[in-house]
């Protein structure tokens, strides 16, 4: 059933509305985390992992992600003038040449089951990954790596979990999990956002999937759950009721840059081991908090 997996889905259409007015007129995936925007941070971890066809799932307003991944040729020129080298050899090798970007348009906010479904046409029978970008974890091996490792050794579609304060839970999918070995547990079930006295447990699938193409089937048949959106987790449950699913611990630290403070607890810890600016910053934080 399962190969190595070479196909990664990014569903970019979200409107970001927890950072307006910042988002918009500009996507949510293109703020940068120190020097580089989180879409691209999301990129790196998949082409870290071996994949290679990276899809994005857009929307409206979300034409300076297809750029970012362009050849630029205004700043190029402009760079090779002025003799910046550096800056050039980093502009061009954003991705390496042998990937290839593939944009799908969600024609409609329908929710991340309906995005993950509109990559179908080019993701066909293979089993694929899911990164949510606003989800930038800092691990090594980067976490789909890890992921692919797991799923390549139990040949079936991997969650990538942590736990968390309960209180949380209704931020999150969530399972009910069934002990296998140290870091991996078998998914029971899966409930989108409930309640603290409903959850099932205390772990949470961040934003890593790897899935079977088997998820489509299940997709196509999704009425709207919570929020009125077509949802990913909904899918995910059906889906083990034919497949196994389990669910992966992963090692790496997760900020949720869809929130203001994880966003800027990222800031800080990337800021912190920058090559370029990271011990001035260290000396910067500390002027600046006594
Ligand atoms: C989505 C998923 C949710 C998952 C979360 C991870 O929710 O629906 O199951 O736990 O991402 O970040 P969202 O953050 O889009 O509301």
């Amino acid at each position: 059933m399962s190969g190595k997996v070479t196909k990664v889905v990014f569903p970019v259409a979200g409107m970001g509305s927890r950072f307006l007015p910042a988002t918009k007129a500009s996507p949510k995936e293109m703020m940068p985390v120190v020097d580089k925007p989180l879409i691209q941070y999301a990129v790196e971890e998949a082409v870290a992992a071996g994949m290679t066809d990276m899809i994005f799932i857009t929307g409206r307003n979300k034409r300076a992600i297809e750029d970012h991944f362009d050849k630029a040729y205004e700043v190029e020129t402009e760079l090779a003038a002025r003799g910046k080298e550096d800056l050039l050899k980093l502009v061009q090798g954003i991705i390496p040449k042998y990937v290839n970007c593939i944009y799908i348009r969600q024609a409609e906010p329908l929710g991340l089951g309906h995005a993950v479904l509109c990559a179908r046409p080019v993701v066909g029978n293979e089993p694929f990954g899911v990164i949510l970008a606003d989800d930038l974890i800092d691990g090594e091996p980067p976490i789909m790596r890890q992921m692919a490792a797991v799923h390549e050794r139990m040949q079936c579609s991997v969650l990538g979990v942590e736990e968390i304060p309960l209180e949380h839970s209704m931020r999150y999918g969530i399972i009910r999990p069934k002990a296998l070995s140290g870091d991996l547990d078998e998914v029971v079930e899966i409930v989108e956002k409930p309640s603290p006295e409903t959850s099932p447990s205390r772990i949470a699938v961040v934003g890593r999937y790897i899935l079977t193409a088997e998820i489509f089937t299940h997709l196509e048949k999704l009425a709207p759950g919570s929020g009125g959106e077509i949802q990913l987790t909904d899918a995910i449950e059906s889906l083990l009721q034919a497949e196994r699913v389990v669910a992966y611990r992963f090692r790496g630290t997760r900020y949720d840059c869809g929130s203001k403070l994880g966003y800027l607890a990222a800031t800080i810890a990337y800021g912190r081991k920058h090559p370029e600016i990271g011990k001035e910053f260290e000396e910067l934080l500390e002027k600046l908090t006594h």
